[in-house]
């Protein structure tokens, strides 16, 4: 195991201010937890465009690899919705990932956005609504979106078998995820794109006709839409330059909000990324790349140096997305497939990862910063921050204090909801955190689903705690020691 610290072995916020020095990283940690009472800036509403959200707290989506096999949700997908209604934060960022097609899902329980199940999306919908109102007593305030995706090169709709859609042949994820660099039935054409467009227009369609506030096309994590933002190798309007890279989330964009103007239609972004990295039991090492330099297969990578990220081209996208219309951005990285560490900083890694190759708080400050780098150079597009949870017992010492100084508009939260869903409630209110319920980054929740099994805080959940999946994930982390 690492030996890093622990946020949990660092007993005070001088502690962490100086781990933070140590490693010279920049990054403001308030004295105390504020309530909304005592002037918290996350208590200040905020409007996203059309969308009033009465705090500054958001939700980000997450899946739970647990909708019934036909698309639409279980107990646990309902339990999860409800978790997120009665967090009190007042922005829902899409829920979950919901697949505009049945082909284009991550694995056969994810929940679908289609026609077939307009019911389960209403009854997600309704279950964190009412949750919020039975909690906080309204919902006027509280703005809820779904989150449209198709999954890409990482495909797996109908058992645990990927079933690529990839947007160009990448040299390295192809050999990390066994595709044949010369099969081309696996690369989208031109048409089918045209297609698909279609697909995401009839999905937002149904989460307006359902009551959702808005549509997040995710662009982020690998999955599809991401992936086009790097396809420099692709030929023709798909491909190419920056322009050609991004039509396909641009061209979505405008033809739902010219379909549904009523709609808002918000985006999440991967802003950068850098190399895949090797699934293996020591310190992640990237995968051999030197032959590819400069470097030409990731979106926000540095061409030379692809450790490192370049924002030139997410600034233009930024641009480009605010001119179609987009009220808000949500500022994500990386992906879980390939580079876990630097998308969701943890200790301990999930089972198809690798030991952390830096301190997990250089990869939250890296998030934080790249995002802060973002808003000054478009700041009149409001942004959600990613990566939080690992900070932890600290998490709302460095939230109020990166939007009080501007550096971000509102603070999403992860894994830390899934842990204890009433953090953001609990801050506000009483100034406060349970530490039993503070996610530690076991990484269980990934683990479990990378094991075909539900996601889930199974460490410090009491529900999941006593499923009978908990003693398959306890196995699984066994084998990794
Ligand atoms: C179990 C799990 C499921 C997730 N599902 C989604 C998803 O459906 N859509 C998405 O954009 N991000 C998804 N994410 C990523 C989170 O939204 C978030 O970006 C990530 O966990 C980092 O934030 P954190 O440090 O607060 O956890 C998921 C993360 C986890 C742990
Ligand atoms: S399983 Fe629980 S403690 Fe572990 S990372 Fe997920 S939410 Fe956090």
């Amino acid at each position: 195991m690492s030996d890093y610290p622990k946020i949990a072995q660092l007993k005070s916020v001088g502690a962490l201010r100086e781990r933070l020095v140590e490693l010279g990283l920049d990054l403001p940690v308030d004295d105390g937890i504020l309530t909304a009472e005592h002037g918290s800036p996350l208590a200040q509403p905020i409007d996203l465009g059309p969308l009033h959200c009465g705090n500054r707290w958001c939700i980000h989506p997450m899946e739970g690899w647990d909708a019934n096999r036909d698309g639409s949700p279980s107990e646990l997908t309902l339990r999860r919705w409800r978790h997120f209604g009665l967090s009190g934060a007042k922005l829902i960022w899409g829920g979950e990932a919901a697949a505009v097609q049945a082909d284009g899902r991550a694995n056969p329980n994810q929940t679908l956005a289609t026609a077939s199940n307009k019911a389960g999306l209403a009854a997600l919908l309704n279950e964190c609504l009412m949750a919020h109102r039975q909690s906080f007593g309204t919902t006027d305030d509280l703005v809820v979106g779904l989150q449209l995706t198709h999954s890409g090169r990482f495909c797996r709709p109908e058992n645990h078998d990927l079933a690529p859609r990839i947007a160009y042949h990448h040299p390295l994820l192809d050999a990390k995820f066994g595709i044949k660099p010369d099969d081309n039935s696996v690369v989208w054409t031109d048409d089918d794109l045209e297609r698909l467009i279609d697909q995401f227009v009839a999905a937002a369609r149904l989460a307006r006709d359902v009551g959702f506030r808005f549509v997040d096309i995710k662009a982020c994590h690998g999955y599809l839409l991401h992936e086009f933002l790097s396809a420099r190798t692709r030929p023709g309007r798909f491909g190419g330059d920056l322009a050609g890279r991004s039509r396909l989330l641009v061209t979505i964009v405008e033809r739902v909000r010219e379909a549904h103007p009523d709609l808002a239609v918000l985006v999440r972004l991967s802003i950068f990324d850098t190399l895949p990295f090797e699934t293996s039991r020591e310190i992640g090492r990237p995968m051999e790349h030197w032959h590819l330099l400069p470097y030409r297969f990731g979106f926000g990578v540095d061409a030379e140096r692809p450790l490192d990220y370049d924002l030139t081209e997410g600034f233009e996208l930024l641009r480009l997305l605010q001119t179609a219309g987009v009220p808000a951005v949500n500022i994500s990285c990386g992906s879980p497939y390939y580079n876990p560490h630097i998308q969701r900083p943890a200790i301990f890694p999930p089972s198809d990862g690798y030991q952390p190759p830096e301190d997990p708080l250089v990869g939250v400050v890296r998030q934080i910063q790249a995002a802060r780098a973002c808003k000054a150079a478009v700041p009149d597009l409001p942004m959600v921050g990613t990566g939080y949870s690992y900070l932890q017992d600290y998490l709302p010492h460095v939230a109020q204090a990166v939007v009080r100084a501007g550096w971000i508009d509102m603070v999403g939260l992860g894994r830390m909801v899934l842990s204890y869903p009433e953090m953001p409630a609990d801050t506000l209110t009483r100034g406060t955190m349970e530490r039993k319920k503070v996610c530690r980054t076991f990484s269980d929740c990934t683990t479990a689903p990378r094991n075909y099994l539900p996601s889930g805080c199974y460490p410090l959940d009491a529900f999941y705690k006593q499923r009978p999946e908990a003693d398959e994930v306890k196995r699984v982390k066994q084998e990794m020691r």
